[in-house]
């Protein structure tokens, strides 16, 4: 995919994309300002979409909304053909509020409440069981809506996934799921349940990853673990959710693979595991977030301020920083950076690109590469659709970005800009 959206062209320094060029959005709506492509998303859909029709056609590719959501976004995913991954009550009304089915929404999380349980259980989507504490809730809840719940266990498959330790979910030690024999105790305790309907296992290694070998020894495993589930049950397993995680390219270093292949090679795999094993073939099910969105966002700013320590450093100061992108800090993540306009220039000089924020630590970059700049260029982040957003905070009560969406040389507005006043919207005055 690399590390621009597809739709990236520079025309005499003019950076555009979507067929907009980024000076005239950041004049339109300001910025600090949230960018996604459509095409580059509709594109990595169909990464994951198109092979599956041909190698596996029983499947459900679901966007892991934590990635990053708004009703909008959301809507144009289901007309890419995805469901959506919720991880809260507000995300699961999101999902139904951009008018995905409930049948094509999955409902994760290690602690999830009783309200978010009550309306998972109303609205009737998929819920994925994360121990027995809500396994237990869930149970009541359903026998006292009189509802039937179809539900997957979460399964930790104790796959080592090279990727930070912040983003790795699947060994045994991690705050997600449980081990095979809780999860088959948990399946035999409530297999006869009058309202729980168990559909099969769910597993989840990690983010951001780069190796295609782990899924590879996913499928096999998860197929293992799935014979032993349809033993306890004593019938065919339906599904299997193989989860997300695919990486990204956010910098020329960054080396992914080729999703539409591996989605491929996992199907074939999953085929023949599945035969080997002598079970049906259940329904796949992919939760892709961060590969669907993440090459396709770009986050621009307007640089405020320059200020050089002489000997040391030059600072370029921007109207963001942490609270609109916190991945640098928190996980030390690289980005490649650049500008709207002025792209061509051949004078560069080194700078450290510091936020707003009043942190020491909120510097997006401490070197990057940029034509000399002066004060009001755009500078440009590059593939920043995924956790960006999602992640974002009113940090120093700084209002956030806007996130509009970019197609044909049409832009769309997917989130509008909060505003100071909305900064002060919860505070209780005397
Ligand atoms: C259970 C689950 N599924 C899917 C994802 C999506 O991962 P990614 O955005 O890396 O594809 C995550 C993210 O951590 C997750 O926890």
């Amino acid at each position: 995919m690399g590390v621009f959206p597809i739709t990236y062209r520079q025309d005499a320094g003019d950076v555009t994309v979507g067929g907009v060029r980024l000076c005239d959005l950041a004049a339109a709506y300001g910025t600090p300002l949230y960018v996604l492509d459509a095409a580059t998303i509709r594109d990595m859909c169909g990464a994951y979409v198109t092979p599956l029709q041909s190698a596996y056609p029983n499947h459900m590719v679901v966007y892991a909304g934590k990635a990053g959501m708004s009703i909008r976004l959301l809507s144009f995913l289901k007309s890419c053909g995805l469901g959506v991954d919720v991880v809260s009550g507000a995300e699961c009304l999101t999902a139904l509020r951009a008018g995905i089915d409930p049948d094509k929404i999955v409902f994760h999380g290690n602690n999830k409440s009783l309200e978010e349980l009550q309306l998972a259980v109303n609205a009737g989507v998929n819920i994925v069981v994360d121990h027995e504490q809500e396994m237990a809730m869930l149970s009541d809840i359903a026998t006292a809506l009189g509802r039937r719940v179809l539900v997957m266990l979460r399964l930790k498959p104790e796959i080592e996934a090279h990727t930070h330790d912040y983003i790795k979910t699947g060994q045994i030690d991690s705050k997600f799921g449980l081990d095979k024999d809780s999860v088959m105790a948990l399946a035999a305790a409530y297999n006869a349940h009058a309202f729980i309907h168990i559909l099969g296992l769910h597993s989840h290694i990690g983010s951001q990853i780069f190796d295609t070998e782990p899924y590879y020894d996913l499928v096999d495993r998860m197929v293992a673990h799935t014979q032993s589930l349809s033993q306890v049950l004593g019938r065919d397993v339906e599904v299997l959710n193989l989860g997300g995680g695919m990486g990204i390219q956010y910098t020329e270093q960054d080396d992914p693979p080729v999703v539409s292949a591996l989605v491929a090679g996992m199907a074939e795999k999953l085929k023949s595991a599945c035969q080997k094993a002598g079970i049906p073939l259940p329904k796949l099910v992919l939760e892709p977030g961060r590969s669907i969105v993440g090459v396709a966002g770009l986050t621009m700013y307007r640089v405020g301020a320059i200020k050089d320590i002489p000997g040391i450093k030059t600072y370029a100061f921007i109207d963001g920083g942490m609270a609109d992108n916190i991945r640098p800090m928190l996980y030390q993540s690289q980005y490649t950076f650049g500008v709207a306009q002025r792209a061509d220039a051949t004078e560069h000089k080194t700078y450290a690109v510091a936020g707003r924020y009043c942190e020491s630590g909120d510097v997006l970059s401490h070197t990057v590469s940029l034509p000399t700049l002066q004060v009001g260029d755009l500078i440009v982040v590059y593939g920043t659709g995924a956790y960006n957003y999602a992640m974002a905070s009113n940090y120093n009560r700084v209002p956030r970005p806007a996130v509009v969406m970019v197609e044909n040389g049409k832009s769309t507005l997917l989130v509008r800009r909060e505003t100071m006043e909305d900064m002060l919207h919860f505070d209780v005055e005397a």
